[in-house]
C-alpha cells in the first residue's frame, strides 16, 4: 500500500496533524524510533495500522539515552530509506525532531524511573539509559498525544519501563508490546547488527540458541540459578563475554521467588565491539 506520508520536524506541526485526526474521532498510535528501521520496527507500524485509523512513527536518536562512550555519533542513520519503507507499509506521519527541538536551551527537567528500571539488569550496565529513555518518550507521549504506543519485546526491560511510566505519570496511552522479529537464524533484529563482523555475525544466534535451551530447562524443573550458570558458561565458552544472563518474573522483572509466576529469560552479551541483548518467554 502507497500512503501519503508526511515528515514534519517540529512538535507544533506534530500537535497539529494528531489534533486534526482526533477531530474526526480517527484513532492514532504511536510508534518512538530512533530509525535506521528494520523489519523488527515495521512489525511495530504494523500493530499501530492495526490498532489505529493513524500511525505516526517517531525517528530520534535520542542523546540523553546514550553514555559518552557509546555509539551516539556512529549510530546508524537512514532518513530516507526509512521514509521509503514507512511510506510503503502506509504509515501516516514521520516525526523527526532535531536535538534542539526536544532539548532547548535550558532544558532542565528529566523523569527518574524505578521498579522495572532497577531491576539489576540492563541498568548495571548502562545507569543513565532508563532515565534517558524514560524522559525522551514521556515527552513524545505528551507531544504526540495518541491514544496507543507500541513498543517491542525485544527491548523487555525498556517496555516494562515506559508501560510502568505512562500508568504512573497519569498519560492516557495505552503500550502495546510486539513480539521480537528475527533473522531466520534466530538472531533478533537490531539497528546495531551491523556492527558485527561476518565471524561474528555467524556466531551471534548463539544467544537465542543459548536462551531457549535455558527456557527449555527451567521449563522441564531444572533450578533456575543453575540452568543460568550453564548458559553463561556456554555463551563465553562461544567468544561472548556475558553481561547478565537472568530468569525473572516476567511482569516486574523481580526475582524469581515461586515455582509458578510467570517467567521472563533475558540476556546481554557482548561479541567484539557489539552489545546483543535478547529474552524469551519460558
Ligand atoms: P530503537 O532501538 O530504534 O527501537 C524502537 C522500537 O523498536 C523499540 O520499541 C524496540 O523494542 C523495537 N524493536 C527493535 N528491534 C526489534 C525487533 N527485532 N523486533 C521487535 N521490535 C523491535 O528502543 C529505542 O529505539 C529507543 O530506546 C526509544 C524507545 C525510541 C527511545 O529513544
Amino acid at each position: 500500500m502507497v500512503s501519503v506520508l508526511r515528515t514534519v520536524n517540529t512538535i507544533e506541526s506534530l500537535r497539529r496533524h494528531v489534533c486534526e485526526w482526533r477531530a474526526q474521532d480517527l484513532r492514532t498510535a504511536v510508534v518512538p524510533t530512533m530509525g535506521a528501521l528494520h523489519d523488527g520496527h515495521l512489525k511495530l507500524v504494523e500493530q499501530g495500522l492495526r490498532l489505529a485509523d493513524r500511525v505516526v512513527v517517531t525517528l530520534f536518536v535520542n542523546p540523553t539515552q546514550f553514555a559518552p562512550h557509546e555509539d551516539l555519533d556512529t549510530y546508524p542513520r537512514d532518513e530516507r530509506g526509512d521514509a521509503r519503507k514507512l511510506k510503503e507499509i502506509g504509515a501516516h506521519l514521520i516525526f523527526a525532531p532535531s536535538a534542539l527541538e526536544m532539548y532547548p536551551d535550558g532544558f532542565a527537567t528529566s523523569v527518574s524511573v524505578a521498579g522495572p528500571a532497577k531491576a539489576g539488569l540492563e541498568d548495571v550496565h548502562r545507569p543513565h539509559f532508563f532515565d534517558g529513555v524514560a524522559t525522551v518518550v514521556a515527552k513524545l507521549f505528551i507531544q504526540a498525544g495518541c491514544d496507543y504506543a507500541v513498543f517491542g519485546e525485544k527491548d523487555y526491560q525498556q517496555l516494562k519501563v515506559v508501560t510502568r511510566m505512562a500508568q504512573d505519570l497519569d498519560i492516557p496511552v495505552t503500550v502495546i508490546g510486539v513480539e521480537t522479529v528475527r533473522e531466520p537464524d534466530g538472531l533478533a533484529m537490531s539497528s546495531r547488527n551491523a556492527y558485527l563482523s561476518p565471524e561474528e555475525r555467524k556466531t551471534a544466534p548463539e544467544l537465542y540458541r543459548a536462551l531457549r535451551s535455558l527456557a527449555n530447562e527451567i521449563r522441564e524443573g531444572s533450578e533456575p540459578a543453575a540452568a543460568v550458570a550453564r548458559a553463561e558458561d556456554r555463551l563465553t565458552a562461544r567468544g561472548f563475554k556475558v553481561d547478565y544472563v537472568a530468569a525473572r518474573n516476567a511482569e516486574n522483572l523481580g526475582e524469581l521467588t515461586s515455582r509458578n509466576e510467570p517467567v521472563r529469560i533475558l540476556a546481554a552479551a557482548r561479541l567484539g565491539k557489539t552489545r546483543l541483548i535478547d529474552n524469551i518467554s519460558v
